[in-house]
């Protein structure tokens, strides 16, 4: 464990058989299909937020409608897929930080940079980051020497090492060739 995640309790058992600790009305499940988005009031009806099916295929393949099966409460988190980790980001965002979904910014689908000349497009959505300062926005008032240049979107938030392990992918991907 990440000494970042030395508080979290790890368990392999079925959710199903832990209803002592886990009661069934406090899991919301986080699922895209589901017709109610995610909001900070949520916080006050359930304990435990549920995320399911770790592998991203795109198209998504549906699976957490095996938990959907279960029958817990649902809410989604916008219509584009996301990674695992960002849906987690996001849905502590939401419940912890009391942020509303629709104010918090997004890039989708980005071109990920791994070299000079590499890049990737990851097909998800992932919080977005702050843009850097920048000399290019205009100061009203003030006539611009400079031809504006056109909007960067935005860089996605990605978590720690995994810039890495893509450009590994990618080099392995290559050596294939
Ligand atoms: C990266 S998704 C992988 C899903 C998988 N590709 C599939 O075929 O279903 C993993 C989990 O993140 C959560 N998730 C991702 N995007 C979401 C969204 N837009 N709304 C709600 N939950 C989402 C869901 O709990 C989902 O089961």
């Amino acid at each position: 464990m990440p000494a970042s995640l030395r508080k979290a309790h790890c368990h392999t058992e079925d959710i199903l058989t832990m209803g002592d600790r886990i009661p069934h009305e406090k899991v919301c499940l986080l699922d895209p299909s589901s017709p109610y988005p995610l909001a900070p009031e949520d916080a006050d009806t359930y304990d435990f937020f549920l995320f399911g099916g770790i592998l991203g295929d795109d198209p998504p393949r549906d699976r957490t409608g095996e938990l959907r099966k279960l029958g817990f409460a649902t809410r989604h988190l916008g219509p584009v897929q996301m990674t695992t980790d960002t849906a987690v980001n996001v849905s502590r965002r939401v419940v912890e930080g009391k942020i509303p979904l629709d104010k918090i910014q997004f890039v989708d689908h980005p071109e990920i940079k791994l070299r000079k000349k590499e890049t990737v497009t990851m097909p998800f959505r992932y919080i977005a980051l702050p843009p850097k300062e920048s000399t290019e926005v205009a100061v009203e008032g003030e006539e611009s020497t400079k031809k504006s240049k056109k909007a960067k979107k935005p860089e996605p938030l990605l978590p720690p090492g995994m810039l890495e392990l893509l450009k590994k992918d990618n080099d392995t991907a290559l050596d294939l060739f």
